[in-house]
């Protein structure tokens, strides 16, 4: 390997990011993101580990089909991947997957995710076949029969816009019933894109009672609340979203917090940001939860509840979003935005940095019990502006709400196994001796 000294001082040095939750779509849905494109996309974000999500088509439910994601991963030379098997057979929900021979294969843990495991007896024996092999189980905690054909988060914007919702407690009921088998049976339980204020109370509570759960929340739903679907742009943090609120505080439409800012009339800042309502690009499951959800979900991090911070990357083909909403896709493509969004909420002193960069890293590492590699690390500029379009994304998923907006935060280098896999603007990196 080429030795190069790399020159990054002023820029902020740490681990490579680990994504325990994207979807890379291949096998079978390749249109919307390959394991090339997707690893990719993860170097540009920072994440230099990023975990399979496995509902492709076919499922990741066989060994082969596991060493098959490792080796197309390998050889597209991005972030490393780490595949996720299913907990069923074909996530159809009905019988267990072989997950021992799936970890044999290289599987790091297991998930139907894009579902739950409906069948609370099936999941105690997940959970409890899980345990004898140390396994870990990531579940998309939602009670679908409380959920069903809901499009947004169930609240005063739905009934505005007359979309079904999927109310708190369709994720609150499955996550109490998750933490009670996890409790039975002592299986290692990972609860992924927790949403609600509700459900971080429980996972809160069960982890003072030792139950051996761990949990992770996304970007989009530490900056964007349910106002988004109606077509406000006004981040959590913004104060001033355009449209009424059914909780939080009043809108100020400033983030100014200087003292002059608090006699200030609100009418003279800028109003917060408008974009259509129903885009598609908002349509996501979890869904965009209220602003007191939000303030939870900052609140797990800073205190520990929330282990990790995941994108659910979930790239679609513009066939799968440009429909009516109620017809588009579930999923936002986060892998290039996460640093920049959680960065915004740092900077307006929701969290500490050292709190984030530890939910993107260590935090991740130990729900799979990998160690942080010394060798794979990134630089990021936290002062960088860059404008999110279609063109700025290596990702092929370009369904983002963010489209057109300036944000701040940039990944400049991404190295991963000690070898320089990304380089977007970190000064005078070239090859030892060739100076
Ligand atoms: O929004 C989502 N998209 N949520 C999921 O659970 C699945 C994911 C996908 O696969 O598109």
């Amino acid at each position: 390997m080429e030795r190069r000294e790399l020159e990054a001082r002023g820029f902020l040095v740490t681990p490579g990011f680990i994504d325990l939750h994207a979807h890379l779509r291949e096998p079978g849905f390749e249109e919307s993101e390959t394991i090339a494109s997707g690893s990719r996309a993860a170097l540009r974000g920072g994440f230099t580990t990023i975990c399979a999500m496995p509902n492709t088509e076919p499922a990741i439910d066989s060994p082969g089909l596991v060493a098959e994601v490792v080796a197309r991963a390998r050889a597209a030379r991005g972030a490393r991947v780490l595949p996720i098997a299913t907990i069923t057979r074909a996530r159809a929900g009905r019988e267990l997957a072989d997950l021992i021979e799936l970890a044999a294969a290289g599987a790091v843990a297991f998930s139907d995710d894009g579902s739950p495991v409906d069948d609370a007896r099936l999941f105690r024996h997940a959970l409890e076949y899980a345990r004898t092999g140390d396994l870990l189980i990531i579940e998309h905690a939602q009670d679908m029969s409380l959920s069903r054909n809901g499009v947004m988060h169930e609240g005063a914007v739905s009934a505005r816009l007359g979309l079904p919702g999927i109310p708190s407690a369709a994720e609150e009921v499955a996550v109490a019933r998750d933490i009670a088998i996890a409790e039975m049976t002592g299986g290692r339980l990972h609860l992924t894109h927790i949403s609600t204020r509700g459900a971080i109370a429980s996972i809160r509570d069960a982890k003072r009672r030792g139950v051996r759960i761990t949990c992770d929340v996304t970007p989009h739903h530490l900056s964007m609340t349910d106002d988004w679907v109606g077509g406000s742009r006004a981040f959590a943090w913004e104060r001033g979203g355009s449209l009424a609120r059914e909780d939080g505080p009043a809108p100020v439409r400033s983030i100014d917090r200087s003292p002059s800012s608090r006699s200030r009339p609100s009418l003279e800042s800028p109003p917060a940001p408008l974009a259509t309502p129903y885009d598609s690009a908002t349509k996501v499951n979890p869904p965009l939860r209220s602003w007191s959800d939000v303030r939870a979900l900052w609140d797990g991090l800073a205190d520990g509840t929330v282990d990790g911070i995941a994108t659910d990357h979930a790239p679609h083909a513009s066939v799968k979003k440009e429909v009516e909403f109620d017809q588009a896709a579930f999923g936002i493509s986060g892998l290039e935005t996460a640093l920049s969004l959680v960065l915004g909420g740092v900077s307006v002193g929701w969290c500490d940095r050292d709190t984030v960069i530890r939910a993107l890293t260590s935090g991740p590492a130990r729900v799979l019990g990998l160690p942080i590699r010394d060798d794979d690390w990134i630089a990021i500029d936290p002062d960088a502006e860059w404008t999110v379009t279609p063109e700025a994304l290596v990702s092929l998923g370009k369904n983002t709400p963010l489209l057109g907006r300036r944000l701040r935060g940039r990944v400049v280098c991404a190295v991963v196994g000690g070898e320089v896999r990304y380089e977007g603007g970190l000064r005078g990196a070239s090859p030892v001796g060739s100076r």
